[in-house]
């Protein structure tokens, strides 16, 4: 019989989504609530003293009242960054050609990729992260690496070879023969295999070839349940640079979509800078844009319409995009959130924010009946956040008038000090 764990705290559960509906419909707290874990899963969602009763051999952890929510899923991010965020004074294509491919060469040492991997989901686990969607580099082994770090972790892992076959160094450039090869060996060697999650990965359009776009197109094709990653109008500059190399493109997107790249398993992150038929079309086909508002900041790409986004019916996540992104933080990533919807006249509620960090983005990887709830037959991935982590968020919540103006103080000030624990497939992480 598996032995079984009673987690009791505040607990957080979805009902739907609060970005098309009302939130107070879809989402809940219970100040009185426990989770029960048999083995890697959750088993049962409900009220304390009615668990505990129901299950009195169960061994009891007791939060108080810390809030027990999904683990945060990080819908995109750049591992091989690392070891250079927070790298100074540069806009996106600067910063890749100063910064992110001299130390994405580094990768060719599998040690170094090993290394970067393990600190990598140590450091986003002390941030309550359980599952991202990440870059690897152009080099197979770095997809080994990030993949066999996560098995070892028990952790739902998305990521893929980054292929790239001009617009960068020559050190890392492949082909588009070498791009599909490696890919398809790797779908074959992990897809599927425990948690791991593979994602065809064209960095964007710029780094591709037509030819290279239109073999990983086709590879989606035939590999059509994996998931496909990559980049979409984050900067005017860049967006005027894909207008210049696809002159017969109808917009971004469209190179993408004339490649066999578009579809409801494509992550689109950024997506800053869109036409009116880039919305249209991404809404049409529930291509998925991927929110990275930390390295929208930091990079100085734009603030994302989120609001006007979500009425059109785009489905959306959240990322860091690591290292583009100036933290590991799901919850400094929140804030960034709400700071870039408010240039936009639609401030996004707690409520909101905690959904797009969890379930939001566990539904636009396709892994919402696995992870991102709080339900039963879920993996027990989860977060536990102390609501009084610092001095000054702890003075704000004691003037909260309700739990939610209470979690929007950790939301907006919160950082690792809030994760309290980690669970990852019903075991808790400690850090390494
Ligand atoms: N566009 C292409 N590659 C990247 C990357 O590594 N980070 C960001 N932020 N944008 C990109
Ligand atoms: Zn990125």
């Amino acid at each position: 019989m598996n032995t079984q764990t009673l987690l009791t705290g505040q607990t957080l559960t979805f009902h739907g989504d609060p970005l098309v509906q009302p939130w107070q419909d879809c989402v809940r707290i219970d100040s009185a609530g426990a989770v029960l874990l048999a083995g890697s899963r959750i088993a049962a969602v409900g009220s304390a003293a009615a668990l505990k009763a129901a299950h009195p051999q169960a061994k009891v952890i007791s939060y108080g009242d810390d809030l027990i929510c999904p683990g945060f899923v990080d819908a995109h991010a750049h591992y091989p960054q690392t070891a250079m965020i927070a790298s100074w004074g540069k806009r996106l294509i600067d910063w890749l050609n100063t910064y992110t491919f001299p130390e994405e060469a580094r990768f060719a040492d599998p040690d170094y990729a090993r290394t970067i991997a393990g600190r990598y989901l140590d450091l986003t686990a002390a941030n309550g992260t359980t599952t991202v969607a990440s870059f690897a580099t152009i080099h197979a082994h770095s997809v080994d690496a990030l993949f066999e770090a996560a098995q070892m972790r028990g952790q739902c892992v998305v990521t893929g070879k980054t292929c790239m076959d001009r617009n960068a160094p020559d050190d890392l450039r492949d082909t588009v023969q070498t791009a599909y090869d490696d890919s398809k060996s790797l779908i074959g060697r992990w897809h599927g295999t425990g948690r791991a999650q593979y994602a065809i990965t064209p960095r964007f359009s710029p780094t591709s070839t037509p030819e290279q776009l239109s073999a990983l197109g086709a590879l989606w094709g035939e590999h059509p349940d994996c998931l496909m990653q990559t980049h979409l109008s984050e900067q005017p500059d860049e967006v005027a640079w894909v207008a210049e190399l696809f002159p017969e493109a109808r917009d971004y997107l469209d190179t993408y979509e004339a490649h066999g790249l578009l579809g409801a398993r494509g992550l689109y992150g950024h997506a800053i800078h869109l036409t009116e038929r880039e919305i249209d079309r991404l809404a049409e086909v529930q291509g998925r844009v991927i929110h990275c508002p930390t390295s929208n900041a930091f990079i100085g790409s734009g603030a994302l319409n989120l609001p006007q986004l979500a009425a059109r019916g785009v489905p959306l996540g959240l990322a860091t995009d690591t290292g583009g992104g100036s933290s590991f933080s799901m919850l400094r990533t929140m804030a960034a959130a709400y700071e870039a919807a408010q240039h936009h006249g639609g401030p996004l509620h707690s409520a909101q924010l905690m959904w797009l960090a969890t379930a939001g983005s566990a539904r636009s990887l396709h892994l919402h009946d696995e992870i991102g709830h709080l339900n039963a037959g879920h993996y027990a991935d989860l977060a536990v956040l102390d609501l009084r982590s610092t001095p000054a968020i702890a003075q704000r919540a004691n003037r909260a008038d309700d739990v939610w103006e209470d979690v929007f103080a950790t939301v907006m000030m919160g950082d690792d000090r809030a994760v309290r624990a980690t669970w990852i497939g019903g075991a808790e992480i400690t850090a390494s």
